[in-house]
This record gives C-alpha cells, sequence and structure tokens, in this order.
C-alpha cells in the first residue's frame, strides 16, 4: 500500500450540492483526479486514470445504485466507495448488494473528510494486501442484530472465559450510548474510551494501558463512556488506531457491540477475525439474524469466519433445531440455555462462567471460546502463559 494521496474519481448525483462535495473530499491525503455527473454515465478507466471511484449520492437514490452496479462492472475491479447523506433505512443493504465496496454515512457528520478517506484506504488495503497476519492477536466482534438478545452476556463470558484459561485478552464496550459491559462484569467506569478518545496524543499501546480496567479474571475491559452524549466522540479513525494497538498487545480482542450496522459497527466487523453472531430462538430474531449474516456475506465477510451462538435455545415456543438450520442455512455452533442463574450473575456482576461453572450456560461459554481457540493457527494455541486451554465442567 502507498502512503501517496488516493487518486479519487468523484461521481455526484444531482441532489447533492457542490459544497458537501468538497467537505467530504476535503483531505490531503485525497486527490480528486474528476468529478462527473452520475446521469452521464461510468466514465472508462482510461478516461480518467483513478484509484477509487467515490460515488456521492442521496439515500435511496435508484440512479446512484444502478450508477455503482455499472462501476463495478467497467471499471476493472477498481473499489466503488459510496457516501450517503441523508436517512439511510435499508440504503446500506442496497448500496452494498450493488457492490460497493463501502458506505459512509454523512448524516450527522458535517466533516466526514478522514472517514471517506479510511473507508477508500481500507477497500484498496483489501485488494492489494495478503489475508490476516496470524501474528496478530484473534480480533471477535460480537454482533447482533436486535436489543436484548445476549450480545453483551456473550462477550463477557467468552472474555472472561479466555482470560481464564491463561489467554491475555481484552474487551471493548462499542455500545457506545448505553454500554452495561462494566455491569454484567461488576466494574466501575473510572476511565472509559471517551477519557481515551479525548486524551489526545499518540494511541500507543502503554497510552490504552491506562484507559483499561482490570477484572479478577485478568482480562482488561475498555469501557463504554457514561453518558450517551459523549459517544460522538468516537470516530472510526480512532477505532481504527485502537483496534490495531490492540490486536498487535492482546492474544484476543473481544468487542461487545450495539444492535444493528452503525458506522462503528462496521468498522468494528472490518477489524474482526471473526464474528461472534448472536441469535435467538424466535421467529423474528432468527429473521433478522438471517439479514444480518446475509449483510455479512454482501460485505464480502466468508460466512467460514462467523460463529453462530443462538442464546435461550431450549426454550420451548414451538421451533424445532431443523427450523432453525432452515431459517438459518447452517446449524448453531453452540447453543446457550435459559436460566434464571443467567439473569442473577448479570444482575451480580458476576459472569456466569464464573458464578457457576458447571452450569449449562458456562459449559456452553467456554465451549465457544474453545471454539475461537481452536480457530487461531496450531502455533498461536498455546496463550501468553504457556498453556492450553482446556475443557472443564
Ligand atoms: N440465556 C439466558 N438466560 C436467561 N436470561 C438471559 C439469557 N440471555 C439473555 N438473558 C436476559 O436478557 C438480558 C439482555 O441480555 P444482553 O444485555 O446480553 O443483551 P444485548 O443483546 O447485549 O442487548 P442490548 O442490545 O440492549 O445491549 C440479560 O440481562 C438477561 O436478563
Ligand atoms: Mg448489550
Amino acid at each position: 500500500m502507498t502512503s501517496s494521496p488516493i487518486r479519487t474519481l468523484v461521481a455526484v448525483d444531482h441532489m447533492i450540492d457542490p459544497r458537501t462535495v468538497e467537505v467530504i473530499v476535503d483531505d490531503p491525503k485525497i486527490n480528486v483526479v474528476g468529478v462527473v455527473d452520475q446521469e452521464a454515465g461510468v466514465p472508462g478507466t482510461d478516461a480518467a486514470r483513478a484509484d477509487v471511484m467515490l460515488v456521492v449520492c442521496g439515500a435511496g437514490s435508484q440512479g446512484a445504485l444502478e450508477f455503482v452496479s455499472a462501476a463495478v462492472r467497467e471499471r476493472s475491479g477498481q473499489p466503488v466507495i459510496v457516501v450517503c447523506a441523508g436517512s439511510p433505512n435499508g440504503f446500506i443493504r442496497d448500496v452494498l448488494a450493488s457492490g460497493a465496496d463501502d458506505i459512509v454515512l454523512i448524516e450527522d457528520h458535517p466533516t466526514p473528510a478522514p472517514e471517506t478517506y479510511f473507508a477508500m484506504h481500507k477497500a484498496l488495503a483489501r485488494r492489494s494486501s495478503a489475508p490476516a497476519d496470524d501474528a496478530h492477536g484473534s480480533f471477535v466482534c460480537v454482533l447482533g442484530p436486535k436489543g436484548g438478545i445476549g450480545k453483551t452476556l456473550t462477550a463477557a463470558n467468552l472474555g472472561v472465559s479466555l482470560a481464564d484459561a491463561g489467554y491475555s485478552t481484552v474487551m471493548v464496550d462499542l455500545d457506545l450510548q448505553f454500554g452495561d459491559l462494566g455491569l454484567a462484569l461488576g466494574l466501575q467506569p473510572e476511565r472509559t474510551i471517551y477519557d481515551l478518545a479525548t486524551s489526545g496524543g499518540v494511541l500507543d499501546a502503554g497510552k490504552i494501558e491506562a484507559y483499561l480496567t482490570e477484572h479478577p479474571s485478568t482480562a482488561k475491559v475498555l469501557l463504554a463512556p457514561v453518558r450517551p452524549d459523549q459517544a460522538g466522540v468516537i470516530t472510526v479513525d480512532f477505532l481504527k488506531d485502537l483496534y490495531e494497538a490492540l490486536r498487535a498487545t492482546f492474544d484476543f480482542v473481544v468487542v461487545d457491540t450495539p444492535p444493528g450496522f452503525t458506522p462503528e459497527v462496521i468498522a468494528t466487523i472490518d477489524a474482526a477475525s471473526s464474528i461472534c453472531m448472536i441469535g435467538m430462538l424466535d421467529a423474528p430474531s432468527l429473521k433478522n439474524t438471517k439479514l444480518g449474516l446475509e449483510t455479512l456475506q454482501l460485505m464480502g465477510y466468508s460466512m467460514d469466519r462467523i460463529r453462530l451462538v443462538l442464546n435461550r435455545a431450549d426454550t420451548s415456543v414451538g421451533i424445532s433445531h431443523s427450523d432453525v438450520v432452515a431459517v438459518l442455512g447452517r446449524a448453531p455452533d453452540v447453543l446457550i440455555p435459559s436460566q434464571r442463574e443467567v439473569v442473577r450473575s448479570i444482575n451480580a456482576g458476576e459472569p456466569i462462567v464464573l458464578a457457576s461453572k458447571r452450569s449449562e450456560p458456562a459449559k456452553a461459554f467456554r465451549a465457544l471460546a474453545e471454539l475461537y481457540v481452536s480457530d487461531r493457527t496450531p502455533a498461536d494455541t498455546t496463550n501468553s502463559r504457556g498453556r492450553k486451554l482446556l475443557r472443564r465442567g
């Protein structure tokens, strides 16, 4: 990857104010080599030598979707990034389905140039680089399309299981407005991701360490902001640097996310070596989990890097295991039963893998941790304390 400015061909739709375009590309690392009207069609690769096509459009624009499909087809596999103004309701999915590499939303961001650059840089890096470096720690993004389905429960128990087995582990609470990973772990938020993001200076391992809270299991935790209004300072660029530093330092990085595909969640998916997709045993949750899996597929995420967890899997709701497999197109990797002890452990701030080691949910979470250990290359299944993860319970 070169660090010289990215030669960018911008295609604008008529609903976009030219001043908006100026703001979007106002970054010395973006070199605009031409601006074209989307209605004039896709220029050939010879007509404008560019590294990336940047499509700027209003949300829901059918013309932009057609332009993106044509650009993907006709511009020799060159990355196509979409910058979308307005409320994206369902448009993200359509944009990714049309073949775009990434989408940047500018609804709430008056100066999104760094995000535009980051999306383009990432797409170029994906094209040019080899698969992820296995010397780095594993990075698990815990994902779920709905609220209240067990993402935080899973992140907390997965992180603690890995730490308890001797792997150096950091958890990040990316539920930036209503994060409760700290509560599930019984930790007080003295320093949070907000304090780190506003501290200024270089973001290196030593600096980050000072903002982590240690759990008795030895897991470190970067807690969510204490107030929802603090969430806005956490940018996608900041997260990219943070994740890079954490992966270089820890055996495992486990990120708990809010529901849905926000720009921060998409950045986390991009950084992840594996996804932990949570579903729950009811029809709306299964439908949304399927949509989530399809969205990941459209984003180019390989299905064999996704672990599927079915929470409350023993609930008697008239949905059989074969119904689940039929809807999701695959069997879940781990089934978590529904138990009152789980609720008690959350209320007590002690993850069930520690509070009730022999319970069925604890065994299931340890089995999930073992899957992630086995996903690592044989050479690095030995943890930083030189011990292998052992099945207990
Ligand atoms: N297997 C289970 N057994 C019993 N209760 C459960 C189980 N899974 C989840 N719950 C209950 O559901 C609540 C919500 O779980 P959790 O906070 O992990 O969901 P979430 O997906 O992180 O939600 P949000 O998106 O709102 O952050 C828990 O506090 C607990 O009371
Ligand atoms: Mg949660």
